[in-house]
């Protein structure tokens, strides 16, 4: 299958181009600044702004790729620092997207939708069909591109799909998320013995290791759209408090310090969020099911982050 993918110099491109190249997929890799993204023996790496819809056309009709996954997206905690480019990048490069994979036939598109969608005083867990308030632009642009996509698959019969990924954490630099203090702990833990989080240590959101996120990408694509009751799942892993991120890290790294000094921005962010997602519709459909817990997630992620880092890899790059 030929694979295309936005924003794949992301925070997850790296591992989701790994896992499609591993099943034998062909995958082109698309960002604003390719060659910073990093390159990939395997992989073609094209530049493409999601925002500029002619040149999202252009490529999609080049490529004629049998699926997309639509990555690029600016995050909750930057998106308010630059709401307007939030907007572009967030809905009108969703929207462009969308529109190259109607005009250009693609078959399917995979779509990546967040916790953020969601505002206070919902349900614990929380189900997909709450009435959604979001608080930040991210999250705004987040559920009218949801909305978007179910509207491409019954007005088009594009087959749209995607999942509502709670905070990721892996050997990546994040860049502008509120989940971003949960892998901090491990990244500064490891490199500087030391990490003073932005959120109180009882904050608590949905998180998820990166290798259960890949496996839901790829997962979801492949099931019986008959067999799908709706566009976009819940996916849910664990909800540790971030103290308790920061207990499990000290278990594996003695005498590594932590401090909490809340950043009243970010804190109110990760505060309207809900504590825990119900994922059971996609239980239900597509038989998803998380493996990695919180501490089998420290006793895997540590030991890549100590070779990366030691191999002098830059992980802001990955
Ligand atoms: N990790 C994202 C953020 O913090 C949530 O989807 O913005």
């Amino acid at each position: 299958m030929r694979i295309l993918l936005t924003g794949a110099g992301g925070q997850l491109g790296g591992d989701l181009i790994t896992a499609l190249l591993a099943q034998g997929h062909e995958v082109i890799a698309t960002d604003l600044r390719p060659a910073a993204a990093g390159q990939n023996g395997r992989t073609r790496w094209d530049a493409l702004d999601v925002t500029r819809g002619d040149d999202v056309l252009t490529c999609v009709e080049r490529i004629a790729p049998d699926r997309v996954y639509h990555l690029a997206a600016i995050l909750s905690a930057r998106g308010e620092q630059q709401p307007q480019l939030a907007y572009a990048v967030n809905q009108t490069g969703t929207w462009n997207v969308l529109e190259a994979c109607r005009q250009a036939r693609v078959p399917q598109l995979v779509f990546t939708s967040s916790i953020a969608v969601y505002g206070p005083g919902l349900p614990d867990p929380t189900p997909e069909d709450v009435a959604l308030h979001p608080t930040t632009i991210y999250g705004a642009t987040k559920a009218a591109g949801e909305m978007l996509c179910d509207y491409y698959c019954h007005r088009w019969g594009l087959d749209a799909r995607g999942v509502r990924f709670p905070g990721l954490i892996n050997a990546a630099v994040p860049g502008g998320g509120s989940s971003d203090y949960a892998l901090f702990m491990y990244l500064d833990g490891l490199r500087r013995g030391a990490y003073d989080a932005f959120c109180r240590a009882d904050t608590r959101i949905p998180l998820m290791y990166m290798p259960d996120a890949v496996r839901a990408l790829i997962e979801l694509p492949a099931a019986p759209r008959q067999h799908l009751g709706r566009s976009v799942y819940n996916i849910a892993a664990f909800s540790p408090r971030a103290d308790e991120i920061a207990a499990s890290v000290a278990r594996a790294l003695p005498g590594v310090q932590f401090t909490f000094t809340p950043d009243p921005a970010r804190q109110a962010i990760l505060d309207s969020w809900p504590r825990a997602l119900d994922d059971a519709r996609a239980r239900a459909d597509w038989g998803w099911r998380h493996e990695f817990d919180l501490e089998a997630m420290t006793a895997d992620l540590l030991p890549q982050m100590r070779t990366l880092l030691g191999a002098g890899v830059d992980l802001a790059g990955h």
